[in-house]
């Protein structure tokens, strides 16, 4: 095979594989490869993937075989949490070329010059040093960037595969991610969002915890928003629910999944959490900051969970309001304690209840979008709209905005919301925008 000019990075899943597919990026960029938005035509094609439901896994096997259709043979690289959690399997299975894990991808030129010559190139090591360190400094950047803090999970909630794939919670150093904010601001970033598989367990050995970390970047000039996803409850410390009252910057938004509304089935998820102590956490944040907007995800068919179990969850929506959810139905992985247990929901069940799950999380939206009419709000222009002069950028609520303006992407501009749907908002700009 010979070596790739050409290369495109095709990211599945969640926003920290987005994050990892920009650095490949930006690495292999380093090497001289120029990136291509069409992946038909790349020589390199790094599949970054994600394991997290079977459906998401299966992806991958089905786009190996369509990049190869027309007797094409460009080199496959597959990366992120399938190729952590399958290694030679897919080498066995797809015949790809380079398989490279989460934490192991600074070294994708070297197995991309493997695979040139011929050589097996595989890495799924989980090193005791941090890739970050080993990847190029941050050059570009939209108005909105992500930035990982976090890695890995140490809860070992028993339907997951994250503490497989990402491994064991680790937190990045302080000054290095201050740095790496600096440098995103420098490169146009106005909005960066903390990436963690569990943000606010984020910590240093001085102990500033998450909250210690966006009081830093809130004094970083030129940054607008701040953002962090995705929280786990037990780790919703008081200084960062004070934090969303002390600090203007950061946003009125919080993601943090409660799985279910049944305590009998948050136990048998190992989630550590009760119905009622995150009901609480949520009233804390509430007082902190009366507008947040709350998110959250759901399964629904977990192995027993019953009819009762499953109102629960449904109480639990009504209880709290949500701005915005996601919810899935209960998929069994491999290695999991949960695909080991009894009670299987058949899946014209699980259907039914994910029916009527995200029928209640829609109205809740709605209801949600609807009550922010006639605010006026600051919105962060992201992209040009559909419609000539139309842009669409968010509120601080994390909602899509669309408005008329002037105004330049990556302005921040105020904004009268005249206009609300399910998925969308409509808006006036009220104030001509300081850049
Ligand atoms: N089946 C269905 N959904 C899952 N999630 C995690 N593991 C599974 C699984 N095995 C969901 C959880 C998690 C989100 C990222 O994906 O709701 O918060
Ligand atoms: Fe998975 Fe649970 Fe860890 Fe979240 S907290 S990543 S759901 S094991």
């Amino acid at each position: 095979m010979t070596t790739p000019k050409t290369f495109h990075v095709k990211s599945f899943g969640c926003q920290m594989n987005v994050y990892d597919g920009e650095r490949m990026a930006e690495l292999m960029a380093a090497q001289g490869l120029s990136a291509t938005d069409d992946a038909d035509a790349a020589d390199l094609v790094v599949l970054n993937t994600c394991h997290i439901r079977e459906k998401a896994t299966e992806k991958v096997y089905s786009d190996i075989g369509r990049l190869r259709k027309d007797g094409r043979k460009p080199m496959i690289a597959v990366a992120g949490c399938v190729a952590q959690a399958e290694g030679e399997e897919i080498v066995r299975r797809a015949k790809v070329d380079v398989v490279v894990g989460p934490q192991a991808y600074h070294n994708l030129p070297k197995l991309v010059a493997d695979a040139a010559a011929g050589r097996a190139a595989l890495d799924t090591d989980m090193p005791a040093a941090s890739k970050f360190g080993a990847l190029p400094g941050r050059r570009k950047s939209g108005p909105t960037a992500f930035l990982t803090v976090q890695e890995g999970c140490d809860k070992f909630c028993t339907y997951c595969v994250v503490p497989y794939t990402r491994g064991a919670e680790v937190s990045r150093p302080f000054d290095a991610i201050v740095a790496e904010a600096k440098a995103l601001v420098d490169a146009g970033a106005r909005e960066i969002t903390l990436l963690g598989q569990n943000v606010n367990a984020w910590d240093d050995a001085e102990g500033r915890g998450l909250h210690g970390l966006i009081h830093a970047l809130d004094r970083i000039e030129g940054l607008a928003r701040i953002r962090y996803t995705t929280s786990h409850p037990n780790d919703m410390r008081e200084g960062l629910i004070r934090a969303h009252a002390e600090v203007a910057k950061l946003m009125p938004y919080l993601h943090l999944p409660v799985q279910a509304g049944s305590d009998r089935i948050l136990k048998a998820m190992n989630r550590s959490h009760t119905r009622d102590s995150y009901l609480r956490i949520l009233d804390r944040v509430r007082a902190a900051r009366p507008d947040i907007a709350l998110s959250g995800d759901f399964i629904v068919g977990f192995p027993g969970e019953s009819d009762a179990d499953f109102e629960d969850t449904m109480s639990l929506v009504a209880a709290v309001g949500y701005a915005q959810c996601f919810s899935f139905k209960y998929s069994a992985r491999p290695g999991t304690p949960a695909a080991e247990m009894d009670g299987f929901v058949p899946a014209e069940v699980m259907d039914e209840r994910l029916q009527r799950l995200q029928a209640a999380l829609n109205a809740s939206q709605l209801a949600f979008n609807e009550a922010t009419m006639g605010k006026p709000c600051q919105v962060l222009l992201e992209r040009p709209g559909r419609k000539p002069g139309q842009k669409v950028g968010k509120s601080p609520w994390l909602q899509s905005v669309h408005l008329e303006t002037d105004a330049a992407i990556g302005d921040l501009v105020t904004v009268e919301i005249v206009q609300a749907g399910p998925n969308s908002l409509g808006g006036v700009e009220r104030v001509q925008a300081a850049a």
